[in-house]
């Protein structure tokens, strides 16, 4: 996909105008770019105007299915499944299906990490335990106690802060590990043993749609579902269970209720893109890749910095940027500046996270794009101050 060609910005005569614009401005950190070589003739679209219960559309959902497993390398010990409601749906259903059956502990770095604690608080009511941290550092892990459920984001989108791994969750846990893992799948190795719950959507490394969600479920995640019972009551769109056991048609393609079978054929070729490039090996090699490019921009301006403070824990993904001296104001004009010029799009911080930038440094970024965006910052800067 290449972008629409810009409109001339106020200040496209300045004499330091950059020359070269990254080919593809992407830069949002959700959506975030599609694959290189996507377009929308490319996907395929028999199964579209048909039953999603039809043999064609079984056949789309169970192959997204499967080629979302041999990607992530998921292990046979984990169900997959497509979910409604992108990666909110799928960890609110894992939420309110599966807590109140013993303690639980929120862990909270930005802002969707808060989104749970609000989920947990005021919404299912649980007292949780709460450990934060502010924007830009991770809580200590090692506070967490593990016969509780751990609730936790893997890679803070508004901060840019992830966790390192997940040597900090116990092989012999008592309670549940339930990650919210949007911004890290497809970027980061997931020691799946690990993980009792994880939860993603298309939107984000793949550049997929958002819409629906993912939903991956480990054997202790199971056994609560066939063995506990919340208090509350459940929506047909969270109902994972029927008479006691798993809806194990929801892993097999079945979904609960109508899916998006266009989202599903995009999520289809952004990972048949993924496998063609090496898999996960090749989906985190392009990121890393683009993560040290940006790091190298960073580097070289006394203006720029990284909101997360420790590199062991700095995302690959979604990078979180200081701006010196920059208010929210500042921000706005800057982001805007670029976008007008079309060297940048959707840069600006999240809303609730300290004004900066966030550039988005997921797979479907090309390195080169990032590299060319380097003169373009000094340009804004440079516009702004004068
Ligand atoms: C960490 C995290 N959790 C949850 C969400 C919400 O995702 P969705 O809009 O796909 O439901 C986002 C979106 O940016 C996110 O980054």
């Amino acid at each position: 996909m290449t972008a629409t060609k810009p409109h001339a910005g106020v200040l496209s005569a300045h004499p330091d105008r950059p020359t070269r614009l990254p080919a593809r401005p992407f830069f949002s950190s959700g959506p975030c770019a599609k694959p290189p070589t996507w377009s929308p003739d490319k996907l395929a679209t028999q199964s579209l105007g048909r039953s999603h219960r039809a043999k064609i559309g079984k056949t789309r959902l169970q192959l997204c299915i499967d080629l979302m497993r041999e990607v992530l390398q998921l292990p046979d010990s984990h169900r997959i499944g497509i979910v409604p409601g992108s990666d909110t749906g799928a960890f609110e259903m894992a939420m309110w299906t599966m807590l109140g059956a013993r303690p639980v502990t929120t862990l909270a770095w930005e802002s969707f990490g808060e989104g749970w604690v609000t989920d947990a608080v005021k919404q299912l009511k649980l007292d949780p335990t709460v450990i934060r941290a502010d924007y830009g550092a991770l809580p200590d892990l090692a506070l967490v106690d593990w016969t509780n459920d751990v609730l936790f984001t893997w890679n803070g989108t508004t901060s840019g802060v992830r966790v390192p791994n997940a040597d900090w969750i116990p092989a012999d846990r008592a309670g549940l590990s339930f990650a919210d893992a949007t911004s890290a799948v497809f970027a980061y190795d997931i020691d799946w043993a690990k993980i009792d719950v994880a939860t993603f959507s298309w939107q984000k490394v793949l550049g997929g749609e958002g819409a629906h969600g993912v939903l991956i479920l480990g054997p202790r995640a199971v056994e609560r579902l066939e063995n506990y019972a919340p208090a509350w009551p459940l929506p047909k769109v969270f109902r994972l269970t029927a008479k006691g056991k798993l809806a194990d048609g929801v892993f097999k393609g079945e979904t609960i209720n109508t899916p998006s079978m266009l989202a599903v054929e995009d999520a289809i070729f952004a990972l048949e893109w993924a496998r063609d490039l090496g898999g996960l090996a090749g989906l985190k090699a392009r990121s890393d890749a683009n993560a040290a490019a940006l790091d190298a921009i960073v580097a070289k301006r006394d203006w720029l910095g990284h909101l997360a403070a420790d590199p062991a824990t700095r995302s690959k993904t979604s990078v979180c940027l200081t701006v010196e001296g920059a208010d929210e104001d500042f921000i706005k004009k800057f982001a805007a500046l670029l976008e007008a010029e079309g060297a940048a799009f959707d840069i600006a911080g999240y809303r609730d996270a300290p004004p900066g930038l966030r550039i988005w440094c997921g797979a479907t970024v090309d390195t080169a794009d990032l590299e060319a965006l380097g003169p373009w910052l000094d340009w804004a800067w440079a516009a702004l101050k004068a």
